[in-house]
C-alpha cells in the first residue's frame, strides 16, 4: 500500500501537516482546505499563480515541454486525425466516439442548429456597429430564457440535451451576429455540410446563389476550432466554473465565459495582434515596436506573445503557423504583407535577449488572426470564433464540476486592507 504523502508547514512555530495530492502529470498539490481551521490563516495567491482550483480529468498542459493533451491525447494528433465534433465529444465524454457514436452525434448536432425564431429578433435591439462579442454575450445569455423551465442538470439526459443544443446553436448565433452587422440576410444551416463548412456557409453564403465550400479552407477552420477547444483552468473557463458553481443556468454560464474571453489579455489577443501588425505596417518598423514592448514606461506589449503557462513554446502556435501557410498557399497569398511581417517579427523577437530571458514565445493568437483574415472573417469576429470553439471546453468543464461529489460553490477569501472599523459620522455636519 502506498504511503500517504504529507507536507508540513511551520506556522507560528507550530508544525501542521497537510495531505499531498498526486496528479497523473504535472505538479502535485498540497491540499490546504483545512489550513484556515487549523491555523487561522488563509493563503494569498492573487492571479492564481500557485493555486489548483479543482481536480480535472479533461486537459493537461506542460508549459515547459510545450505539450497540450485533451483527455490524454496530444493536440497534434487530434488536429491530424479528428474533426472538431470528435474533439467536443471527447472533451465531454472522456473518450473519442466510435463510428456509430460519431454518426449519431454529428446527426444530432446537425438537427439542433436552428434557434427559436423569436431569438432572431434579439439582434434588432443592437446597434448595427455593435462589437459582435457584445452581441453574442447577450444572445448566448438570452438562450437561458428559452431553455430554463423543466431543466434539471443533475440528470444526465438534461445535460446531454444542453450540450447538444449549445454546441449546435453557437455557430448559428455567431453567424447571425455577423450577418446583422453587415445587413446580409440571415442564413439557415445546411444539414448536408459538416460543422465547419456549415459555419462558413452561414457566414458567407447568400440566398441567391449556390455557395461552394472550399474543403482546404473549411478544414483549416475546423483545425482552428480544435486548437481552441479547451485549455484547462484559463480565465474564461474558471469564470464558467465559478458562475456555474452557484447552480446557474449553463447558457448563462457560457455567456459569462464569453464576457471574460473578450479581453485583450485572453481571447481578444488575436484581434489585437492583427491590429498591431496593421499598425506596424512594414518590416522596417519591427525593431521600433520590439523596443517599445521592452520599455517599462510604455504600456505596449507584443500581442500574440507570452503565456502564463507555456514557457517554451505554445504547441497550438506551431500548428497554427502550419495552417496559416496552407491557407495562404491555397489562396495564392504566400507573399501576403501581414504574413511576411508576422514571420519577421517572430524571428526578431525569438532572437532577442529580453524575449529569451522572459521566455516569451508566440501564442496561438499570433497566427490565428492572419488565417482568419485570409478566410474572409472580419477582425472584429476573431474572438467570436475562439468563443465558438471554447464553448465545447466550457461545457465539458462545467459538467465535470457539477457532477464532482466534492463540488462546492466557489467562494474565495481575501486579505482585507481597507479602512479599520469606524463609526458613521453625522453627514449633515460634514
Ligand atoms: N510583450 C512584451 N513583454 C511581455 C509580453 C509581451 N507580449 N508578455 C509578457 N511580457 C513581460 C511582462 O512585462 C513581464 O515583464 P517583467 O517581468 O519585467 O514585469 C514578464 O514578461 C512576465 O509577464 P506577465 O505579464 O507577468 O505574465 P502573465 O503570465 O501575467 O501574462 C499574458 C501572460 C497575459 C499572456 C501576457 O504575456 C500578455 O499580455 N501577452 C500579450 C497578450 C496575448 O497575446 N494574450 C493571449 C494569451 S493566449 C490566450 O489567451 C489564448
Amino acid at each position: 500500500m502506498s504511503e500517504e504523502r504529507k507536507a508540513t508547514l511551520t506556522v507560528d512555530g507550530k508544525s501542521v501537516d497537510f495531505p499531498v495530492m498526486k496528479g497523473t502529470h504535472g505538479n502535485d498539490v498540497i491540499d490546504i482546505r483545512t489550513l484556515g481551521g487549523k491555523t487561522g490563516y488563509f493563503t494569498y495567491d492573487s492571479g492564481f499563480l500557485s493555486t489548483a482550483s479543482c481536480q480535472s480529468h479533461i486537459t493537461f498542459i506542460d508549459g515547459d515541454k510545450g505539450e497540450l493533451l485533451y483527455r490524454g491525447y496530444p493536440i497534434e494528433q487530434l488536429a491530424e486525425k479528428c474533426n472538431f465534433l470528435d474533439v467536443a465529444y471527447l472533451l465531454r465524454n472522456g473518450e473519442l466516439p466510435n463510428a456509430a457514436q460519431k454518426a449519431d452525434f454529428e446527426k444530432t448536432i446537425r438537427r439542433h442548429t436552428l434557434v427559436h425564431d423569436q431569438l432572431t429578433r434579439f439582434y434588432n435591439g443592437f446597434r448595427r456597429d455593435a462589437h459582435p462579442m457584445a452581441v453574442i454575450v447577450g444572445v448566448a445569455g438570452a438562450l437561458s430564457a428559452f431553455y430554463h423551465q423543466g431543466m434539471n442538470y443533475s440528470l444526465v439526459e438534461h445535460r446531454d440535451v444542453c450540450f447538444q443544443r449549445i454546441i449546435a446553436k453557437i455557430p448559428t448565433i455567431i453567424s447571425l451576429a455577423y450577418r446583422y452587422t453587415t445587413g446580409l440576410p440571415f442564413m439557415y444551416a445546411r444539414n448536408d455540410l459538416d460543422y465547419a463548412a456549415n459555419f462558413m456557409y452561414m457566414m458567407f453564403g447568400v440566398p441567391c446563389e449556390e455557395y461552394k465550400v472550399n474543403p482546404v479552407l473549411s478544414r483549416a477552420l475546423d483545425i482552428i476550432f480544435i486548437l481552441h477547444a479547451d485549455h484547462e483552468q484559463n480565465a474564461s473557463t474558471s469564470t464558467v466554473r465559478l458562475a456555474g458553481s452557484s447552480g446557474a443556468n449553463p447558457f448563462a454560464c457560457v455567456a459569462a465565459g464569453i464576457s471574460c474571453l473578450w479581453g485583450p489579455a485572453h481571447g481578444g489577443a488575436n484581434e489585437a495582434c492583427l491590429r498591431m501588425l496593421e499598425e506596424i505596417g512594414d518590416v522596417s518598423r519591427v525593431g521600433e515596436y520590439i523596443n517599445r514592448s521592452k520599455d517599462k514606461n510604455d504600456s505596449f506589449k507584443l500581442m500574440g506573445f507570452g503565456h502564463r503557462v507555456y514557457k517554451n513554446f505554445d504547441p497550438r502556435a506551431k500548428l497554427m503557423g502550419k495552417v496559416c501557410a496552407d491557407v495562404l498557399a491555397e489562396l495564392g497569398l504566400e507573399n501576403d504583407r501581414l504574413f511576411k511581417l508576422a514571420q519577421k517579427l517572430e524571428k526578431i523577437a525569438l532572437e532577442d535577449d529580453y524575449f529569451i530571458e522572459k521566455k516569451l514565445y508566440p501564442n496561438v493568437d499570433f497566427y490565428s488572426g492572419i488565417v482568419q483574415k485570409a478566410l474572409g472573417i472580419p477582425t472584429s469576429m476573431f474572438t467570436c470564433i475562439f468563443a465558438l470553439a471554447r464553448t465545447a471546453g466550457w461545457l465539458a468543464q462545467w459538467e465535470e464540476m457539477i457532477t464532482d461529489p466534492e463540488y462546492k460553490i466557489g467562494r474565495p477569501r481575501q486579505l482585507y486592507v481597507g479602512a479599520a472599523r469606524r463609526n458613521v459620522p453625522d453627514i449633515s455636519k460634514r
